[in-house]
């Protein structure tokens, strides 16, 4: 991330939580790779003060971007299953109203946030409901977490400006009859940044973005 060396006062004073504690941060440097304050930054270009959490896209995809089939899941591997538990816990999940219907129960330590404009839900712990992504973008503000997206195809494409990190899983198969994808564009702006094998079949690709949409 480029940032003008005259910009840099803007953030004297800034701060922002590690471990619990405010931190004064005092260089460019020690800024997370998500500066949203400086208008020279060539990543972001935005205005509010700097975030320290991410806002990052977590997504298991076939060869031919197939997320989904008849509202599920068209695979199980519990490697993914694993990862991604292991990736979120501790953290927030956003998932539209369908993708919420497909668990039996809340995700364990974690916060779900549930996206739907007219759906209900039954109240209950770590869960939240919300009307629209500005309310999801405007609780995310005030985590002290990053906030995965979670799926499914009409999440992804509703928060896929504010997407700042993808985590992939590339599912070796080709699914006839697929419904749900991921959007066609998802990685464009974004470079690998480093890629894991989760299991003998399985690959885990991160991608950051580097251009804003
Ligand atoms: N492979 C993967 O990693 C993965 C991950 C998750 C899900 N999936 C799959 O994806 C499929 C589901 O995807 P989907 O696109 O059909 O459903 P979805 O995105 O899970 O949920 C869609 C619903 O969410 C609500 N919603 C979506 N965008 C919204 C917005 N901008 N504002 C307010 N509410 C919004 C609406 O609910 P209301 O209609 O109630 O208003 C909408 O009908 C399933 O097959 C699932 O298994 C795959």
């Amino acid at each position: 991330m480029f940032i003008d060396p005259d910009q840099r006062d803007i953030f004297s004073g800034a701060s922002t939580r590690r471990g619990g504690v405010d931190t004064k941060l005092t260089s460019c440097s020690e800024l997370p790779s998500i500066c949203r304050s400086l208008p020279s930054c060539h990543v972001h270009r935005q205005t509010e003060i700097c975030r320290t959490f991410m806002i990052i896209g977590i997504v298991a995809v076939d060869r031919n971007g197939a997320i989904g089939k008849g509202g599920k899941l068209p695979w199980h591997y519990s490697a993914d299953m694993k990862f991604f538990k292991a990736t979120t816990t501790g953290h927030a999940c956003v998932m539209g109203y369908r993708t919420w219907q497909t668990l039996k129960n809340p995700l364990p330590n974690r916060l779900n946030i549930v996206l739907s404009r007219s759906s209900e839900i039954e109240p209950q712990d770590s869960v939240i409901l919300l009307r629209d992504v500005e309310a999801v973008l405007s609780l995310a503000k005030d985590l002290e977490s990053n906030l995965f997206v979670i799926g499914g195809e009409q999440l992804y494409r509703s928060f896929l400006p504010y997407i700042e990190k993808w985590i992939v899983t590339e599912v070796p198969l080709t699914i006839e009859g697929a419904d749900a994808f991921v959007p066609e564009n998802y990685l464009e702006g974004f470079t690998k940044s480093d890629s894991k094998h989760i299991d003998e079949q399985l690959t885990v690709s991160f991608y950051d973005r580097t251009k804003a949409m």
